[in-house]
């Protein structure tokens, strides 16, 4: 089993630490010779795929929260409305969906019961059915029109780390190659953003070479009670994913908000002392949520949070509110969550493991949900 993990001592660890590779293995194989994007096993046509009006996509948990992040970025890079649906809501909610609806789901193991009985109903309602999956003839891909393979390799963990990456990574093609089809300025758009992409694995790699930092912060927070998660745009699903891991792994009380949200309620919880994870949006983002993620931080921390802040390189405007930085390299807006969610992964994996729990297998919990 040691050499199993090749020499990590559990499968989560090994399994961050396989991120760069991930993303870059669900990167590659993908453009064709004139440098257009390729999706695998298409049997949704072209014309079919101008011609969605709407996607829904349905997941599960961490996967679920991939879904979220890849709302913002292809809703932004096609303008196609998109929503996200707990596969377990979407299924009795008597949603709404048409032939021009493509129903995305996104499974790692690909047999969440939850998530293959929305892509059935979706069918019932006519729509299209393309699947994320990152395990090959598993029965969510096999019930899909369509599918696009995450090449994240075997994930052994219950919780999941490097197939959220590669999720998010088959969302960001999808978008694209959907913003390819529509041709003119999306498709300009979209070369750049692939580029940026490529990019991502060996900032990955520079990231995973500094997480001693938020390792000894975890030690030291062995018996914390409750840690809040703030983020915003894309960073919001971060923060959900980052509260989740801890919850997961470390049978803490974890909460992930939307930064924006704070003042309409979550910011009665900040007493002395409240550890508070904020995942600030690059100083590039759009709509100055850099200035406003900023002040929020400032506002906790006047409450007497604990901030523990995960900036952008370069970034200083964080640093006089920040009793923690924990930095990230720089990428596009969209793509950040790549890089920020990272460090919360190793916080949750750290803490379990200076409580001394099974990081691989968290009471409770199985890898894969196969009833309903
Ligand atoms: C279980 C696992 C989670 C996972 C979810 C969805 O609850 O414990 O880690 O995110 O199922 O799994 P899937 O295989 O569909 O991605």
């Amino acid at each position: 089993a040691a050499a199993e993990k090749g020499g990590y001592s559990t499968f989560m660890e090994k399994e961050i630490y396989e991120q760069p590779h991930a993303v870059g293995d669900t990167l590659l194989g993908r453009t064709d010779d004139t440098g257009r994007l390729v999706l695998d096993d298409m049997s949704i046509s072209e014309e079919q795929l101008r011609d969605v009006d709407r996607i829904i996509i349905v997941a599960c948990g961490t996967a679920a929260y991939a879904g979220m992040v890849a709302k913002y970025a292809i809703e932004h890079w096609t303008r196609i409305p998109v929503e996200v649906s707990l596969a377990h809501e979407f299924r009795y909610s008597d949603p709404i969906a048409s032939e021009r609806t493509l129903v995305v789901s996104i499974s790692q193991s690909g047999e969440t019961m939850d998530t293959l009985m929305a892509v059935k109903h979706a069918h019932e309602l006519g729509a299209m059915t393309l699947s994320i999956c990152n395990t090959h003839g598993s029965t969510i891909p096999r019930e899909s029109d369509a599918v696009l393979y995450t090449h994240a390799g075997p994930e052994i963990a219950v919780a999941s780390t490097k197939a959220f990456l590669a999720q998010i990574t088959a969302c960001y093609i999808l978008g694209l190659y959907l913003a390819q089809l529509r041709g003119g300025t999306f498709a300009d758009d979209a070369q750049a953003v692939m580029k940026e992409l490529h990019e991502i694995p060996a900032k990955l790699e520079e990231l995973l070479g500094n997480m001693d930092r938020v390792s000894e912060i975890a030690r030291f927070m062995a018996d914390t009670r409750s840690v809040l998660f703030l983020g915003r745009n894309v960073g919001f699903p971060v923060a959900l994913e980052g509260a989740l891991k801890l919850k997961e792994l470390a049978y803490i009380h974890a909460e992930g908000f939307a930064a924006g949200e704070l003042k309409h309620g979550p910011i009665a919880l900040i007493e002395p002392g409240q550890p508070v994870f904020i995942v600030v949006p690059g100083p590039g983002t759009p709509h100055e949520l850099h200035k406003k993620v900023v002040s929020n931080i400032q506002e906790i921390r006047a409450r007497g949070a604990r901030t523990l802040v995960i900036a952008e390189d370069g970034d200083e405007d964080v640093v006089p509110f920040a009793d923690e930085v924990i930095r990230v390299p720089k990428t596009a807006p969209l793509l950040a969550p790549l890089l920020s969610v990272v460090p919360l992964q190793v916080f949750a994996l750290q803490l379990s493991t200076a409580k001394g729990l099974d990081v691989d297998q968290p009471r409770n919990l199985a890898k894969s949900v196969t009833v309903e």
